[in-house]
C-alpha cells in the first residue's frame, strides 16, 4: 500500500483514477484547485506532496492557442515536478496522448509535448502513458462548436479507449517500478469521430445535427491513421458499444 497523489483528481480521469487506488487500498492525496492546492502557482504544492511515494498527472489544460499551452501545462509540470524532487518522490507518471508528434498545429498537442519534454528530461523517475481518444471525446468534441442545435466535427479516425481502462491502467502503472515511455494504450476497435459522436448523442438521448468538417478545431494533418496506436499497443477491454449501453458517461 503506498501513499499516492492524484494531479487533476477532481477531472475525468483524475476521480477515476482516484477511485482504482482507492479500491486497491492506496492512500490517495488529491491535487486540484477546487482541494486548494494551485500547480501553476504551486499554492500549498509542498504541504500535499508530503510523504506521497508516487503522483499521476491527469490535469488538463483549457488554453486553445499554442504559446498559452505551453505556458500552462510547462509550468504546471515544472512545479510539480520540482516540489516532486523536494519531497525525494519516487515515480512520475504522466498521462499523454499517443501520435501528438505526428501533428504540428494543435494547441493542446504542443502542451502535452512540452510536458513529455519536462518529465523525460527531469530528475524523477518517470513513466509516460499515452493514451488514444477517450469514448466520451467525439460528444466533448461536437459540444465544441454546438449552436443552435447544429455542430461541426472533424471525421477522425481513432481507436478510443474507455475512461475507466484508462484509470485502471494508471493506478496499476503508479504502483510499479518506472517504465520510462510506456507503449501505446487504446481501446479494442477503431471508429469514425462523426459516426461515435451522432451514437453518443442518441444514446444520452440528445438531439444534435452532425456536420462533418476539417474546418473546425482539427484540421487534415488529422486525418489518415495519426491518431492509431502503434504496434504493440497494449489493448483495453471495453468496447465503444459497452460504453455506450452503459450509461455513455
Ligand atoms: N480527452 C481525451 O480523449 C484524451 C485522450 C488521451 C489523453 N488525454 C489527456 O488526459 C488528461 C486528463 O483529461 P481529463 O479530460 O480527465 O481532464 P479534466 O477532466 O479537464 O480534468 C483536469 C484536471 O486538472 C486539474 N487542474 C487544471 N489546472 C490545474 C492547476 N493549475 N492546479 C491543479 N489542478 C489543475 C483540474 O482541477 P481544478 O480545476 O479543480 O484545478 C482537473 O482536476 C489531459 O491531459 C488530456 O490531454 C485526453
Amino acid at each position: 500500500m503506498m501513499p499516492i497523489a492524484v494531479a487533476g483528481a477532481t477531472g475525468h480521469i483524475g476521480s477515476l483514477t482516484v477511485t482504482a487506488l482507492e479500491e486497491a487500498g492506496h492512500s490517495v492525496v488529491r491535487i486540484s484547485r477546487a482541494h486548494a492546492v494551485d500547480l501553476v502557482t504551486g499554492d500549498r504544492l509542498d504541504d500535499a506532496l508530503a510523504g506521497v511515494e508516487a503522483v499521476v498527472d491527469t490535469t488538463n489544460a483549457n488554453a486553445t492557442d499554442t504559446h498559452e499551452a505551453v505556458a500552462y501545462l510547462g509550468t504546471l509540470t515544472r512545479n510539480l515536478l520540482a516540489a516532486e524532487q523536494r519531497a525525494a518522490v519516487r515515480h512520475h507518471v504522466l498521462l499523454s496522448i499517443v501520435g501528438i508528434d505526428r501533428v504540428d498545429g494543435n494547441a493542446h498537442y504542443a502542451g502535452k509535448r512540452e510536458q513529455e519534454r519536462l518529465v523525460a528530461e527531469g530528475s524523477v523517475p518517470w513513466t509516460i502513458v499515452p493514451a488514444t481518444q477517450f469514448h466520451d471525446f467525439a460528444a466533448m468534441v461536437a459540444g465544441w462548436s454546438e449552436h443552435d442545435g447544429v455542430a461541426n466535427i472533424a471525421p477522425l479516425l481513432v481507436q478510443p479507449i474507455a475512461p475507466t481502462d484508462v484509470a485502471r491502467i494508471l493506478a496499476e502503472l503508479v504502483t510499479g517500478e518506472t517504465r520510462g515511455r510506456y507503449v501505446d494504450v487504446a481501446g479494442p476497435e477503431p471508429q469514425d469521430l462523426v459516426d461515435m459522436a451522432r451514437r453518443t448523442y442518441h444514446a444520452r438521448r440528445q438531439d444534435l445535427k452532425l456536420v462533418p468538417s476539417w474546418n473546425g478545431t482539427f484540421g487534415l494533418e488529422m486525418a489518415g491513421n495519426v491518431l492509431l496506436p502503434s504496434e504493440g499497443a497494449r489493448i483495453a477491454p471495453t468496447t465503444f458499444d459497452e460504453w455506450l449501453a452503459a450509461g455513455a458517461r
